[in-house]
């Protein structure tokens, strides 16, 4: 049965002081996908009661897949037929066949048309192979075509980090039409991954206009993960313009935006909702607070007075707490608490206030890397720690990897294989060798290469482990098969993922696990990494080396902890912090041109030093020792 719609209706949200856009706020974007879905299918159920056509106008992207999902689940349960669905998709790219991987032809049809019941006739796709000078006329006959069918009933919206919707870039008018526009070059850094890189993302894309979009009788926007969050906040909060054109759906009477946690964590009322309302002032709400102003005012935490308090929307928890110089101290010792040079626990010592158990004083401890770098990468002083301080330290990469590295790469180790090798007519390297002196974009590699690239990979993460003097036994690689398919798109979580994961926990039995809590990597693999992990302790849960056993999450290369959530902070001298550069250099097929760099276009082991040295300034700004530099980790519990 299709669930009732749980998320509020336009009609009971009032805009307030700070948000003049309607949402609704998920723990998780597979829950809210199904809820839209739903939303969706009474839609077209109505419609169909009706005796009409239910006309949707859709979007491609990462956002909506798992609203496809459900509407293909749905589909095939029987609840759901597309026989009266019209559909117009909101963009494609420019110049691109429809038969290409990247084409969002090709995308709608793996996601949807080609598991539904719809009618071919009723799916509109701008086209990319349109000639230009047949632009104009194409365009106004696809809004043309919207019209007769009586306008869009629905439209489903992502949003750019430009604040795109549709590819309707900065600087487009609220007035405009279907049209070719040029891609802003923030969204073709994002799509280049998909690409195999910037030079082969097009310049251009056909496009709905704002205008096209506001027509529509109801709109939903879908925002998902931490990186979008900023331009979410500017959309919801900020004032109409065209430098943010989400920033126009201000004007449209039903929108409703969906979003996770991330996504929301830039609102005003998720950030600092003292400022917003009354508030039911928790202990992490207290220490977040108190940090937050801290940072706000340039204070150190211990200097923060009453009125820097009662100014800043917080007399309430004065009011709790009695004083600031009270809740000064309070909130300085918690800080306080979590450094520890101890990451395994300080063996002797009283651990009341450590972040981590004296005992035992020697751990097992599994460190686990969704890529064979992550490890180095965000907590390589941390790992150095462990070592040194004679824990049986394993690491085990989850992921081959294989994915991120050129051909170029794989070309030279194949090639150097070759000549080193007796036999020169060996079958596989003149196979791996041919193949790639010939390959195409986008062709997808045969095993052979992925193999290749998979063992420079793991090489490389061994060249790391050795500087560190770890044993090479200790070395794990998993392969996880969700990752082997060799495209960017993965498979979803399997039950083989986490059956190899428990496995490798039940060998190893660690008193701690570490695992990346990095929920914002591009291509979404530490977060089927980590699914993996909590799948894998939810289900070993009873047995009883896992009563003894903690779970540290630390973050990847793109985003750091908010400071109030670090449960324990790990300050590195400047040595281990140059031991740590050397170790992440020693991925060298992934410096100088990697290829799924994110937002951020500097090599892996400048943003890690960056972002350790950024945590050590704050800790000091907040009135803390000042440290070189420091790794932060959040405990979870299962
Ligand atoms: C897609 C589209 C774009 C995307 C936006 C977000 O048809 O028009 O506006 O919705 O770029 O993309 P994702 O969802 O991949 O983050």
């Amino acid at each position: 049965m299709i669930q009732e719609i749980e998320y509020k209706q336009v009609g009971q949200f009032e805009k307030s002081k700070f948000e003049k856009i309607h949402n609704e706020i998920f723990p998780d974007s597979s829950v809210a996908s199904k809820l839209v879905a739903h939303e969706i299918a009474t839609l077209i159920k109505q419609k169909q009661q009706e005796g009409k056509p239910c006309v949707l106008g859709l979007a491609t992207g990462s956002s909506p897949i798992k609203v496809y999902e459900e509407l293909v689940s749905l589909h095939r349960s029987g609840e759901l037929s597309f026989s009266n669905v019209v559909t117009f998709n909101l963009d494609e790219y420019h110049p691109m066949d429809a038969s290409h991987q990247q084409s969002y032809y090709h995308f709608m049809h793996q996601h949807l048309f080609d598991h539904v019941d719809i009618n071919p006739e009723n799916i509109n796709i701008p086209d990319g192979t349109v000639p230009l000078q047949e632009m104009d006329q194409y365009c106004i006959d696809y809004e043309m075509k919207i019209k007769k069918y009586g306008g869009l009933d629905f439209q489903l919206l992502g949003i750019g980090r430009t604040g795109h919707i549709g590819f309707n870039e900065p600087g487009s008018h609220p007035n405009s039409g279907t049209r070719i526009i040029t891609l802003d070059h923030v969204t073709r850094t994002d799509a280049a991954s998909d690409f195999n890189g910037l030079e082969h993302v097009p310049k251009k894309a056909v496009t709905m206009g704002i205008s096209t979009i506001l027509k529509s009788k109801r709109v939903l926007l879908l925002a998902w993960g931490h990186k979008k969050a900023s331009v979410v906040k500017q959309t919801v909060e900020g004032e109409i313009t065209s430098n943010i054109p989400a920033s126009f759906l201000q004007q449209h009477k039903n929108t409703t935006i969906i979003l996770d946690d991330e996504a929301a964590s830039e609102l005003t009322r998720i950030k600092t909702p003292w400022v917003v309302d009354q508030c039911i002032w928790n202990e992490q709400l207290k220490f977040k607070a108190v940090t937050w102003l801290s940072q706000e005012l340039n204070k150190p935490v211990l200097k923060l007075t009453d009125k820097d308090y009662n100014d800043n929307g917080m007399s309430g928890l004065l009011a709790v707490e009695g004083s600031s110089y009270d809740l000064n101290i309070k909130i300085f010792n918690n800080l306080q608490h979590s450094i520890t040079g101890w990451p395994g626990g300080k063996p002797d010592a009283d651990d009341t206030n450590r972040p981590e158990r004296a005992l035992p004083a020697k751990k097992r401890v599994l460190i686990f890397s969704p890529h064979p770098d992550d490890d180095v990468i965000s907590m390589g002083g941390t790992f150095l720690r462990l070592i040194d301080q004679g824990h049986d330290v394993h690491v085990v990469y989850q992921t081959s990897g294989n994915i991120a590295v050129t051909d170029d790469e794989a070309l030279k180790f194949a090639e150097v294989a070759q000549n080193f090798h007796s036999d020169k007519d060996d079958d596989t390297y003149t196979k791996v060798i041919e193949f790639l002196r010939s390959k195409n974009q986008g062709d997808i590699d045969i095993l052979e290469v992925r193999k290749i690239k998979g063992l420079i990979r793991r090489m490389e993460s061994v060249g790391a482990t050795r500087y560190f003097g770890l044993d090479d036994e200790k070395v794990h690689f998993l392969d996880l098969p969700f990752y082997e398919t060799g495209k960017i798109m993965k498979k979803p979580l399997g039950e083989e993922d986490i059956k190899i994961t428990e496995d490798i926990i039940k060998k190893i039995k660690p008193h701690q696990i570490y695992a990346a809590g990095d929920l914002a990597d591009p291509h979404g693999t530490h977060k089927v990494c980590l699914d993996a992990i909590f799948n894998a302790v939810k289900n070993l849960k009873t047995i009883d080396f896992m009563n003894d056993c903690w779970v540290w999450l630390y973050r990847g290369a793109w985003q750091e902890w908010d400071v109030s959530e670090i449960e324990m902070a790990v300050p590195l001298s400047p040595h281990e912090v140059s031991k740590k550069t050397n170790a992440i250099l020693y991925h060298q097929s992934q410096k100088d041109r990697v290829m799924f760099q994110g937002e951020d276009s500097r090599e892996f082991w400048l943003r890690a030093r960056e972002r350790n040295r950024n945590t050590a300034e704050l800790y000091d700004k907040l009135g803390l020792a000042d440290y070189e530099a420091i790794e932060a980790f959040k405990r979870y519990i299962f």
